[in-house]
Parts: structure tokens; C-alpha cells; sequence
């Protein structure tokens, strides 16, 4: 009983002092503004960011405390231009905490932390060899095919349906997963969502893997706690069923004919010589799945809802492909759709509008001054990326709306004010998107080919403000509810006769 009591005294004086000083003066980060019970205990972050809707809280602190908010004991949240260079190639800062790879072993895998910087530069160079221009050309019969299949799942699904509508978001999800199944595993693929749903529930794991990872996450011992719980195991799924696939891949290696991802990753290290263990192979291959068909996925439905709700869009973008493409079901070729000024104005602004992340850096020990504000060594930073894009001081008139016209030179007036740099959708430097030019080309051509094809409308009684207002975002967007669509063939076209199936 009176060590019970000790034990009891003892914690509670510790903790007391702990936030006594994070409050005080003589914290290293007292000098930064920011809500002080934000300034007690991660805990605050965390809960705020697993209720999904972090961006506003955060915004709304920005607007309040000015472009430096300090929003944890040792974290700040940064908007403004200058500070990009916490992402860049010369300060190469390292990943927080909150991207250790579940489980604390040794694997190694590109999108977690590693120990040293020149780890993550080496698997990164493994990774490099699958994103060359002749490698991502092996990846277009593959998307291609998957494209038409998901034509053919939207009709079947809408068919099916008795209102006469589709959920065309889900079918581009389980379009995007299926693509990238066998982007990564060729042949030995059976991610089949189109065809068989997900009864795995992968998406939904997938998802909640990445939500707890930037939220709980960031309060390390609790996400500890929260991964030894019995009910975390779906959160693992995507990692068990690739791990499956890689193993069947390894057997028939010698059989494979497509030039898919796990080429690469089983070849290892050109300079080194040095090969991926199979636990390393198991986590990356599960990291290209997720990493390569969420994001994709939700940018491109979300595309298709602002212009359905803005149904002039949709016609300006067919008006755009029609000029460019006289055969609808014909070859899109990558480059002439990578010069489409209106196709690139639409993702810009989707991509604009809808990336909600906030990537942890650790200040080098020396510290860093950012627009003249110390910041020491050790500090957790971050840009508030929704911040930052919808920022007046880089995106005017009318930052929030979706205005596609701001892309374009002149189409909005004098007035328009459009800051390129700040679009950052993909972060950049040593840890920013690998599969970033493969995703714009991936986007652009099944965006085009939709809009080529079909006429759509959103479905009657369809609620737009509130689609938007539920979504919520901790690394990955979750779409909560359906994106219910009528689509119809435009006339004369005929899909079986000229699918490249
Ligand atoms: C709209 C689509 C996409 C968006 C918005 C996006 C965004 C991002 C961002 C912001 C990061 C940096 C994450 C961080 O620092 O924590 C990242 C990293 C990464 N992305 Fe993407 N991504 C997209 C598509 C893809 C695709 C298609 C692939 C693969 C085929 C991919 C694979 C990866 C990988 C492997 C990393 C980790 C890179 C590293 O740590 O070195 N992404 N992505």
C-alpha cells in the first residue's frame, strides 16, 4: 500500500514537472505562439488528427498565431514558402518518430524511418531503377487493360444498381489496387478487386494503417500500446497478402515475362551488389500497393466530383480531348496529354485542394533559422500542406474555391495570383514522391479516357456540400460517402471492339 503510494506520488510529481516545464519560459520553444494546452502532451495532436479533420484545426491556429504555430511540446507547424527546404536534398532532415515501421525489428522499407540517411538513399536507389522512363513504359499495357476493365466494371456495377447509378469512386479504387497489384507483382497478382469486391476489407486497412500511423503515431508509446491490441491485425492485411504474393513471385521469378516492380526490388543493389532480405521485400511491395492506389485513386474521383458539381468543367475538359483525341477509344498518347493545359489545370487544382498531409521533419542538431526565427536542434517541423495551398499569399482570387481558370496564363485576369512552388502535393527532396511522374501520367490518362467515353451526371438528390464536409484526411483521405454517379457511353462508341483486353 505505501509503495502503491510512492509509485503514485512519484508519477504524478513527474508528470506535473514534465508540463510545468513544456509550459515555462524555459522551454526551447516558448518563444513560438501556439494554444498552450497543445504545448502539454502529444496527446492533443493526436486526438486532433484522428478525427480527421486536422487541416481546419491547424489552419484556423494559423490564422490566429501567424506562419510559426508551436502545436506540440517539441513540434511546430509551418506556412510559408520559404520553409520547403525542410523536404530538400541540402538539410536532408530526418523522418520523425512517427514513421517507425510497425513492430520495432530491423526491416528496412523506403516509405519508414531508417537509421542512417545513406539506408534510405540506397533503398532508394533500388527503387529509382523501376521509375525510369523505360521502366514505367512496361507499366502502360498492364494500366491500359486495367483502364478498360474498369469501364466495364463501372457499366456492370451501374447495371446492376436499381437506382441506375454507380459508385464511381469505389470503382476507381478497386481499379487503382488492382492496377497496382500487378504493377508490383506482375502475373502473381490476385488483388481482383473489380471483379470480387474487397472482402478482404484491404482498402478500409490500409487506410486505418496510415491513420494510425499519422496520428496515434505520433505519441510513440501509445501507438506501441495500440498495435499489441488484437483488433490492429486487419490494420496488417495488405502487408500478410503481399507477403503471400512476393513469396509465389520469388518461385516463379524465372517464368515472369512483364517487367514489373518486384523485378527491381529482387534484383537489390546494382552498386552494392547486395540483395533485400524477404522481410524488407514483404514491407516494400505492401508500401508500392498502398502508396501507388490510395492517393491515385481518391485525387481522380475527387477530380470527377468537381466537375460534376461544376458540370462546365466537364465540358471544357471534353471540349480540350475532343480538339486533341478524334478517336475516343483510340492510343492517348502521354506526352500529347501531358501538354493539355486544361487537363493539367483540373489535377493542379484537385491535387491543390485535396492534399491534406503534414510530413514530421527533425531539426539538425546545430538548429535552423527560418525566416529569422531560431528554431533548435531536435525540434519536430512540418508544413501544413492544406495551409499552405490554400494560402492567400499564394493562391488568389478566392483561395478555397475550386477555380481550375488560376492555372491557366490570363484566364482569370490581371488579378490572379498563382505561386507554382507552392503546390506541393508530392512533397520533394531525398524522401518525396518516387511515383510522382508516373501518378500525372497515370491520372491524366484515366481521367481522359472517362471523360472521352461517358457522359455523366451526378445522381439526383446528390448532396455536394456535405460529400466534401465529411471527407476526412490523416494521410489518406477517406471518401465516407458514396461519389454516386449516371454514366452513359457517348454515341457510337464501342468498347469490345476496340479493348486492348
Ligand atoms: C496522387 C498521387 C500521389 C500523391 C499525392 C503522393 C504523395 C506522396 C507524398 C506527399 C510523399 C512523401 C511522404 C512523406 O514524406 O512522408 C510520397 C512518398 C512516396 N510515394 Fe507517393 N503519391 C502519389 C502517388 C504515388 C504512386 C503512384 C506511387 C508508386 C507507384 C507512390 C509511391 C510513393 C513512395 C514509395 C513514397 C516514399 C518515398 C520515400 O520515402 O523515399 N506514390 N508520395
Amino acid at each position: 500500500m505505501f509503495t502503491c503510494m510512492l509509485v503514485g506520488i512519484y508519477t504524478f510529481s513527474a508528470i506535473l514537472c514534465t508540463i510545468t516545464y513544456r509550459l515555462s519560459p524555459f522551454h526551447p520553444l516558448y518563444a513560438f505562439p501556439g494554444p498552450r494546452t497543445w504545448w502539454i502532451s502529444n496527446l492533443v495532436f493526436s486526438y486532433i488528427s484522428f478525427g480527421g479533420k486536422r487541416h481546419v484545426a491547424i489552419d484556423s491556429l494559423h490564422k490566429i498565431y501567424g506562419p510559426f504555430v508551436r502545436i506540440g511540446p517539441n513540434m511546430l507547424s509551418i506556412n510559408t514558402l520559404s520553409a520547403t527546404c525542410i523536404y530538400g536534398a541540402q538539410l536532408n532532415m530526418e523522418k520523425s518518430d512517427m514513421y517507425r515501421a510497425p513492430g520495432h525489428g530491423d526491416t528496412v522499407s523506403l516509405f519508414y524511418k531508417q537509421k542512417t540517411a545513406k539506408i534510405h538513399a540506397d533503398r532508394r536507389r533500388i527503387w529509382s531503377a523501376g521509375f525510369t522512363s523505360a521502366a514505367l513504359s512496361h507499366f502502360f499495357p498492364p494500366l491500359e487493360r486495367r483502364l478498360w476493365e474498369l469501364m466495364n466494371c463501372i457499366e456492370k456495377r451501374q447495371l446492376n444498381n436499381k437506382t441506375g447509378t454507380v459508385d464511381i469512386s469505389e470503382c476507381i479504387c478497386h481499379w487503382s489496387y488492382d492496377f497496382m497489384g500487378e504493377m508490383v507483382f506482375g502475373g502473381c497478382n490476385n488483388i481482383e478487386m473489380m471483379t470480387n469486391g474487397d472482402p478482404e476489407k484491404l482498402v478500409y486497412g490500409g487506410k486505418m494503417a496510415m491513420v494510425m500511423q499519422d496520428s496515434i503515431g505520433h505519441t510513440s508509446w501509445l501507438m506501441d500500446l495500440v498495435l499489441h491490441l488484437p483488433k490492429s491485425k486487419y490494420l496488417f492485411r495488405l502487408i500478410d497478402i503481399g507477403a503471400d504474393m512476393i513469396r509465389t513471385r520469388i518461385q516463379a521469378d524465372k517464368d515472369v515475362t512483364m517487367r514489373d516492380l518486384s523485378s527491381y526490388l529482387l534484383e537489390g543493389d546494382a552498386q552494392s551488389g547486395e540483395k533485400l532480405s524477404q522481410a524488407d521485400l514483404e514491407l516494400d511491395s505492401a508500401v508500392a500497393v498502398q502508396g501507388g492506389s490510395d492517393n491515385t485513386a481518391v485525387i481522380i474521383s475527387l477530380a470527377f466530383y468537381f466537375m460534376l458539381v461544376q458540370p462546365k468543367y466537364y465540358e471544357m475538359l471534353r471540349a480540350e480531348l475532343d480538339g486533341a483525341f478524334s478517336d475516343c477509344t483510340g492510343h492517348l498518347d502521354n506526352t500529347k496529354l501531358a501538354n493539355l493545359t486544361f487537363l493539367n489545370a483540373i489535377l493542379n487544382e484537385t491535387l491543390r485542394l485535396c492534399t491534406f498531409f503534414f510530413l514530421p521533419r527533425i531539426v539538425p542538431p546545430g538548429g535552423l533559422v527560418l525566416e529569422g526565427n531560431y528554431i533548435p536542434g531536435g525540434t519536430v517541423v512540418a508544413i501544413a500542406t492544406h495551409s499552405l495551398h490554400t494560402s492567400p499569399a499564394y493562391f488568389s482570387p478566392a483561395p478555397q474555391e475550386f477555380l481550375p481558370e488560376r492555372w491557366i496564363s490570363g484566364a482569370l485576369g490581371l488579378e490572379c495570383s498563382t505561386d507554382k512552388n507552392a503546390l506541393m502535393p508530392f512533397s520533394s527532396g531525398p524522401h518525396g514522391c518516387i511515383g510522382k511522374v508516373f501518378a500525372h501520367q497515370e491520372m491524366r490518362l484515366v481521367i481522359a479516357r472517362l471523360v472521352l467515353v461517358y457522359d455523366m451526371k451526378l445522381a439526383e438528390g446528390f448532396d455536394a456540400k456535405s460529400y466534401l464536409q465529411e471527407m476526412v484526411h490523416v494521410f489518406s483521405t477517406t471518401l465516407q460517402k458514396p461519389l454516386l454517379v449516371n454514366v452513359t457511353r457517348r454515341s457510337g462508341i464501342d468498347l469490345e471492339k476496340t479493348s486492348p483486353m
